[in-house]
């Protein structure tokens, strides 16, 4: 187990497109994923894609915290690990929400992202998952596999007046400013 050291923007590991992992199963994968997670954790981010950590292999982890559901009909998603994911919108709807990243850090910025996704991954022990998310589940899902690639929020950005310093959050909005609190 180990805490990785986090490529920032500029960094070529983050613009090329990470490699299908062969065996998900693979013990290589498992220690990965318990170094993403660690490192996620370590940094209090909501998601990490492994080109951030200098690795450049299709694998995810993400979760969405409870806090963010309480006043929404969206549902959550707890920790989760995807591995070679694929992300499909149900339909072209489009919502603005704030993004920051754990490789662009101390910023924030507005991004469109589809609403409803439908998305599919492996998880390391071989099981598959397929859900479908809404909101912010499904933005982060889409921002995590976008890292894959070689995809930053700032590049999907519409308006770069709303790229921003976290640290002046306070001016905007307040539920805005504690919903997009957390990097991924
Ligand atoms: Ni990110």
């Amino acid at each position: 187990m180990a805490i990785l050291k986090i490529a920032l923007m500029g960094h070529p590991a983050l613009r090329r497109r990470a490699d299908e992992v062969p065996d998900p199963t693979a013990p290589e994968v498992k220690a990965l994923v318990v170094d993403l997670i660690e490192t996620m954790v370590d940094a209090d981010g909501l998601g990490l894609a492994a080109p951030q950590v200098h690795v450049s292999r299709r694998v995810v982890v993400f979760h969405t915290p409870s806090e963010e559901e309480e006043d929404s009909e969206e549902h959550g998603a707890g920790l989760t690990v995807l591995v070679n994911p694929v992300v499909e919108p149900l339909d072209g709807e489009r919502d603005d929400g704030w993004e920051g990243c754990l490789s662009v850090p101390g910023l924030r910025g507005l991004v469109p992202r589809f609403k409803r996704v439908r998305y599919r991954g492996v998880t390391p022990a071989g099981e598959v998952v397929e859900r479908i998310a809404e909101g912010m589940h499904a933005r982060v899902v889409q921002h995590e596999c976008d890292h894959l690639d070689g995809i930053l929020y700032p590049m999907r950005m519409t308006d770069m007046a709303t790229l921003i310093f976290e640290s002046e959050f306070r001016h905007l909005d307040q539920a805005a400013a504690q919903r997009a609190r957390r990097p991924v």
